[in-house]
Parts: structure tokens; sequence; C-alpha cells
């Protein structure tokens, strides 16, 4: 599948790069910078040689892939993708956003901001089909090529269409594990449980995820 980044020279866009690239898909990294863009992909192919993947700025990055993940400071998402609003048209987007402060010490959610990040991109774009996930795997764990990943990805959706296109997507990544967790609204519930796992991150000196037992 054609998949574009925004941005794509983060920490957690640089690692779904290098996750999504290494099982065959065409990656485009979107960046505010092409040169930034660049350095990425060369980066990218110096450890993944035959990796199909081109850095370039944000609209372009849209422009040529079908599904997008969003992978941004949480108060920049909704002004981006409002500046991307005419090309996000009936693409598919993977919101990755998590509105977390880091204060004292401790990581907590921005208890300023009501609605979830998905659902405010929901709100404010039309015909763009929204799926919220990732927030609770981290790059370390992602852009670690030589480990095999065993991670349940907790995911929202309103729509069918890209619920499904996702599930074929995640599909093809060994060791994602999809678990359905409802309608976009409900995702402002996972992204609490982001500052929960970099808490005990910081303690126990690891990289957690969770994985939801019973199913
Ligand atoms: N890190 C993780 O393990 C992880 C896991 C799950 C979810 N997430 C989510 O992914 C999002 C990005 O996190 P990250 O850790 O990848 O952050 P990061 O390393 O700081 O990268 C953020 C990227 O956003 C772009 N950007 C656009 N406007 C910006 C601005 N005003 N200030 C700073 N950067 C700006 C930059 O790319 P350009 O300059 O190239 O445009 C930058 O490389 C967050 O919402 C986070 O909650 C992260």
């Amino acid at each position: 599948m054609k998949l574009g980044i925004i941005s794509g020279t983060g920490k957690e866009g640089k690692a779904l790069a290098i996750r999504f690239g290494m099982y065959g898909h065409s990656i485009f990294i979107g960046s505010r910078s092409i040169d930034k863009a660049v350095i990425i992909e060369k980066e990218i192919k110096l450890q993944l040689p035959k990796i199909d993947i081109k850095g370039s700025d944000y609209r372009n990055t849209v422009l040529a892939a079908d599904i997008i993940f969003i992978a941004l400071p949480y108060h920049v998402v909704i002004d981006e993708l409002l500046n991307l609003k005419d090309v996000l048209k009936n693409k598919i987007i993977i919101d990755t956003s998590v509105p977390m402060i880091y204060n004292n010490g401790k990581f907590n959610r921005d208890s300023t901001i009501k609605d979830s990040i998905s659902t405010q991109i929901y709100n404010s774009l039309d015909s763009t089909h929204v799926i919220s996930a990732f927030h609770t795997i981290s790059h370390l764990d992602l852009n670690n090529i030589n480990k095999e990943l065993d991670h349940d990805v907790l995911y929202f959706a309103n729509d069918s269409l890209a619920e499904s296109n996702f599930l074929n997507l995640i599909t093809t990544i060994k060791g994602l594990n999809p678990v359905n967790c409802g309608t976009l609204d409900l995702s402002f519930l996972i992204e609490s449980q982001v500052p929960l796992l970099l808490n005990i991150n910081k303690i126990y000196k690891k990289s957690t995820s969770i994985k939801i037992k019973g199913l």
C-alpha cells in the first residue's frame, strides 16, 4: 500500500516508516522541510536498502498516499490538517496523537483538551476517513528491526470503509494484533493510558505497551 507519514521525521513517524517499509509498503515521508524529509529517507535507506521510500512535504505526501499516519505534536494537528483539508478528501488517516504534558517529573493527559484529538480531526475535515490507533506502541519497539512485535493495536473507528482498509494494512505486519475499542469519541480513553505507560517506563526503565487478555 502507499503510506504517507506526517510527520515522518519525528520519533514515531520515522519508526512507523521503518516498520511498514520493512514489509514492502511504499512510504512517503512528509515534513515541513523537504531537506529534512530527504535526510530521513537516506537514513532509512541505509538501514533498509530495499525499501521504497521518498521524502517530501506534507501536501505531496498526502497526494501520493492512500493511507496517512498522523504523528504530530497534538497542539499543531488540527491546524496542519486544516491546511491539507482539500487533499485529504476521501483519504484514510490513522491518528496517533496524544495530548500529553510533562510536569514535575510526571506524565499526564492535558486536561484542558476535552475531546480526543481523533474526534477533533473527524469533526474538522470533510469526507476523510479517520482511525485512531498506535497510541500505546512506542517508537522504540517499532523501529527496532531486529525485534519481532507482539503488540495489540487498540483502535477506534466511526466507519467501516476506514476500518476494513486499516485491518487490511495491519494484518500485513507480523506481530500486530488489532483490537476494536469502539467509536472515535472513546479514543480519549486510550490517550489517558499513554501517560500511564510512560510513568511506568520511567520507573522501570523499559518500553511498555498494553495487551488485552481474555479476547
Ligand atoms: N514517540 C512515540 O513513541 C509515540 C508513540 C505513540 C504516539 N506518538 C504520538 O506521535 C506524535 C509525535 O510524537 P513524536 O514523539 O514522534 O514527536 P517528535 O519526535 O517531536 O516529532 C514530531 C514531528 O512533528 C513535526 N512538527 C510539525 N509541527 C511541529 C511543531 N510546531 N513543533 C514540533 N514539531 C512539529 C516535526 O516534523 P517536521 O519538522 O519534519 O515537519 C517533528 O519531527 C505525538 O502526538 C505523540 O503523542 C508518539
